[in-house]
């Protein structure tokens, strides 16, 4: 666990006794030791160790900071657990689609029958929703249970509310409009023992017509690359092989640093770390894919075969209302690059489909990208206006019946290439990282390739963190069965 080494040995260090310290860092280690006691003395009184449980929706940002608030929950000393019914549960938001939003509040409602049944229930909401104060209404009238909310920008002061709560049973509510603190060093809990995110920056300035995300996660921010490469060493140290760049636009990384860094810079040197096995980053923004990334990757067998370029439209008449900044053959001629100058690259996007004003003919046009393109897997996502954005106040949205047909239809045309594009594959053997136990059919694990793409095989929990090559057997449609090859074969490296 990143800086968890000497962690105990700084709570130790700090006087309980006194007033909180002035850096962020320290604070929120004095809050954790106090809370400690706390938590020691209501374990005791109940006879049982209390436990805690992050749910998490939306992005991989977000499971990041979920893996804080998880490390900083198993330090004061509470037992982590999946299940819901638990002492303390947190709820890390998402608010990019209204359905994210209904996800969350069908939870909050199902808890709610949990927490009459346990008293000493405590239930948290924090993460991008909460930074729409609609949101914390609602919550605060119709969720009136709920003992913290918090936003996006003061996750690291997590500690000190949840002591906040503990000490005083009062409710807390704290949401900031912005910050320009970055507190990366906290404790962190990993949920893979064997691969990590690491935050690169934070927000995003590009202020697509249709997002929210501007909104809640405030203005792009780049982490210093000497803390970022720390991060990376210590994370190998601990056994990690795979590190996933994380940033909602990935390759504008640099702008605002006092050393100035750009993506591709800082890609070759996380690749140049000892122990570091696989570089994945997401998510890269079409207009600012330089050339030289594409080098890096190129270069660089370590950086995963893997693009992942959202395309959101095909239309040039979308892509310009939806403030995009590059048309339908730029788009084409970027994934053609990308696809000259790395073999067997996968490359995958994201498609909105239903954006206010879109016509059959521009459904043609997206669908057209599919085709020429090919993409090995795509999202696809119904629009849905979020309140705040440009496109909300679009006159033209479209009724949702219209929509669901071209949804389908976009649908069925990226499965169909994923399909087929996967299905080229067969027969090849590729190096695979043992991820899990297969849930669904025993006796299997699943890999996931360079590619991104998943294959289960025979095999079991001992296998798990290791790196294997993989005949792919059958595809079924964009994952494959597969097995270990013979071992006098050799894996192509990606
Ligand atoms: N920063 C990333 C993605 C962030 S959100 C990027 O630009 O690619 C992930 C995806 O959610 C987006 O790519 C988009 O396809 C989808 N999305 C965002 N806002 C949406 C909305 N209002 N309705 C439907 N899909 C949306
Ligand atoms: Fe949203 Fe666009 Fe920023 Fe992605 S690049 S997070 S879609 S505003
Ligand atoms: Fe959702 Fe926030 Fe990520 S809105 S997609 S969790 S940045």
């Amino acid at each position: 666990m990143y800086n968890d080494i000497n962690i105990e040995e700084q709570i130790a260090a700090i006087d309980l006794a006194s007033h909180e310290p002035a850096d962020e860092h320290s604070r929120e280690l004095y809050y954790i030791g106090k809370l400690r006691a706390l938590i020691r003395e209501k374990s005791a009184e109940i006879g049982r160790a209390l436990t805690a449980c992050t749910v998490t929706f939306g992005c991989q940002m977000n499971a990041r900071d979920s893996e804080k608030l998880a490390g900083i929950l198993a330090r004061s000393g509470f037992v982590l657990t999946d299940s819901e019914n638990a002492d303390f549960v947190i709820f890390n938001t998402c608010t990019v689609r209204d359905n994210a939003d209904q996800r969350t509040f069908g939870h909050l409602g199902r808890i709610s029958h949990l927490k009459k049944k346990n008293p000493l229930m405590k239930v948290a909401v924090c993460g991008c929703m909460m930074q729409e104060p609609g949101n914390v209404e609602k919550i605060k009238k119709s969720y009136p249970f709920v003992d913290l909310i918090f936003g996006t920008h003061n996750i690291f002061r997590f500690a000190q509310y949840l002591y906040e709560i503990y000490d005083t049973d009062k409710t807390v509510t704290q949401i900031w409009q912005k910050t320009d603190q970055i507190v990366e060093t906290l404790p962190i809990e990993r949920k893979y023992p064997y691969k990590s995110g690491i935050n690169i920056m934070f927000g995003c300035d590009k202020f697509c017509s249709y997002c929210i995300v501007p909104y809640v996660r405030g203005r792009e921010r780049s982490r210093d690359p000497k803390e970022i490469l720390r991060e990376a060493e210590n994370l190998a140290r601990d056994g990690v092989t795979e590190i996933m760049l994380l940033g909602q636009n990935v390759n504008s990384y640099g702008k605002g640093l006092d050393n100035p860094c750009t993506f591709a810079q800082l890609l070759e040197e996380v690749c140049r770390i000892e122990g570091i096995h696989r570089v994945r980053f997401m998510t890269p923004h079409p207009t600012d894919l330089s050339y030289d990334v594409i080098e890096v990757i190129r270069d660089n067998p370590k950086v995963a075969r893997h693009v992942h370029l959202p395309l959101q439209s095909g239309s040039d008449r979308i892509l310009k209302r939806m403030n995009r900044h590059y048309t339908k053959e730029q788009f084409i001629e970027l994934a053609r690059r990308i696809r000259e100058e790395i073999p067997d690259v996968s490359i995958t996007t994201d498609i909105i489909v239903g954006f206010p004003g879109e016509t059959a003919e521009d459904v043609a046009e997206t669908l057209d990208v599919i085709e020429r393109v090919g993409f090995d897997n795509a999202y696809t996502f119904i629009y849905s206006p979020r309140r705040g954005t440009p496109a909300a106040a679009m006159k033209d949205q479209i009724p949702a019946e219209e929509v669901k047909v071209n949804f389908d239809k976009v649908l069925s045309a990226v499965q169909r290439n994923a399909a087929m594009r996967a299905g080229a594959l067969t027969g090849r053997i590729m190096e695979g990282l043992v991820e899990e136990v297969n849930e669904r059919k025993e006796g299997y694990v699943t890999c996931r390739l360079s590619n991104n793409m998943v294959v289960h095989i025979p095999g079991d929990a001992s296998m798990i963190g290791s790196y294997k090559p993989i005949l792919l057997e059958q595809c079924r449609g964009f994952y494959f069965f597969g097995r270990i090859a013979d071992t006098d074969s050799a894996a192509d490296p990606q």
